[in-house]
């Protein structure tokens, strides 16, 4: 049977086949009403919205659900800033470097920013990017003090093993942090049974958040209380505006916050995260892995005949719903597939086209769409 998207009705969908939701998910319908619904009561309430409408907590409030899809306990999560800036936050926080154990670990292909981010953060403390950040994850010694690795490549679409990686981190007495931006409700996730310290990701990818949607970070609870950078809004509310001068936090993640949230941002992503809750992950990931399976064998099939290589594995374990290729002028491929076919895929240096069906928006039919327009684009190879 050809697999069905789950939810495609409660997404705008327009002419186009949409498989980059990798890049930026597809806006939920429900998001303009959950925006409009905000400016009302900023219309209406002014000021006492932070009250009476509930904006103190729109981080908490979206926490159960956002939870369920990382796997944590509810108190293990909060959403605010964007991911970058979560990394340095949970850096500040976790990275403790000392005479001996100074190294952060990431992954070869690690996205740039996280490397711009571990590199400015080695040299903040001090210490050189050459010697301090080891581009290799298996590079794992006592001479480190973080491995910060993705989830799932953005790149390539590979899924980490995150227990059994984390568990290798521990006993070389590292803390783990992972980069979740392609993980983050396109596999099933345990980030605290897996023992992971802290985790981030951006909502705008298969959480369809929006672009630059506030970001969500994971905090393992045994962590709650170490030194971070704080602000204001890392006090409990109860005691927030008592105004004190002296920096108590906040149980939970939600102390690791530092400004007033940006309240009509975050009410596309409530209004996603509505939909992962009424599915749930595991019922995502078989319509994931299924639809995944069938964009592959359409790819198979063109690839007989085309100059064409999905280079993400093949086990559908070690893959979420992304499946890269590498094919010759990757990048005029990816524009002729959107101009002459209506396909919407994205381009990553050197020869990556990235392919993500995804299980609550993507039909077969944009599937079929997609390898059809690679066929006639790759046109016919010689011999
Ligand atoms: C794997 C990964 N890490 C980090 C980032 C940076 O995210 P942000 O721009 O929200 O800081 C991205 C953005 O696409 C990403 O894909």
């Amino acid at each position: 049977v050809t697999p069905a998207p789950l939810a495609r009705d409660a997404f705008r969908t327009g002419p186009e086949a949409y498989l980059a939701g990798n890049s930026l998910g597809l806006q939920p319908i429900a998001a303009r009403a959950a925006i409009e619904r905000r400016l009302e009561e900023w219309a209406t309430l002014g000021v006492e919205g932070w009250f009476e409408a509930g904006w103190l907590e729109v981080s908490r409030a979206m926490a159960p659900a956002l939870a369920r899809v990382v796997g944590a306990r509810p108190d293990e999560v909060a959403v605010m800033n964007t991911l970058s800036v979560n990394l340095h936050l949970l850096l500040a926080a976790l990275y403790r470097p000392s005479a001996t154990r100074y190294r952060i670990v990431i992954d070869a292909d690690a996205f740039p920013s996280d490397s711009h981010v571990v590199a400015s953060h080695v040299a903040w403390h001090g210490l050189d990017p050459a010697d301090a950040v080891v581009r290799d994850a298996e590079a794992i010694d006592e001479s480190v003090a973080v491995v910060l690795r993705a989830g799932v490549s953005y790149l390539s679409g590979e899924r980490a093993d995150v227990r059994a990686a984390t568990g290798r981190a521990h006993a070389a007495g590292a803390l783990v942090i992972w980069d979740l931006a392609h993980a983050a409700g396109n596999v099933p996730l345990a980030m605290h049974d897996d023992d992971v310290d802290a985790a981030a990701w951006c909502s705008y990818k298969y959480l369809n958040g929006g672009p630059g949607a506030p970001g969500g970070v994971f905090v393992h609870q045994r962590h709650h209380a170490v030194p971070r950078l704080a602000g204001w809004w890392g006090v409990d509310p109860s005691t927030r505006f008592v105004m004190a001068s002296e920096f108590v936090a906040r149980a939970g993640a939600e102390g690791f916050a530092l400004s007033t949230p940006s309240v009509l941002a975050y009410a596309p992503v409530a209004a996603s995260l509505e939909l992962f809750d009424q599915f749930g992950m595991a019922s995502l990931r078989a319509t994931s892995v299924a639809l995944t399976a069938h964009l592959e064998s359409l790819l198979d099939e063109v690839a007989t005949r085309r100059p064409l290589r999905i280079t993400t594995p093949r086990d559908p374990e070690r893959r979420g719903c992304q499946l890269s290729l590498s094919v010759p002028a990757a990048r005029a491929v990816a524009g002729r597939l959107r101009a002459e076919h209506g396909v919407v895929c994205d381009f990553r240096e050197p020869d990556v086209l990235r392919f993500a069906p995804v299980p609550l928006y993507t039909s077969a039919q944009d599937c079929a769409r997609a390898a059809a327009a690679l066929d006639a684009v790759l046109g016919p190879t010689a011999g």
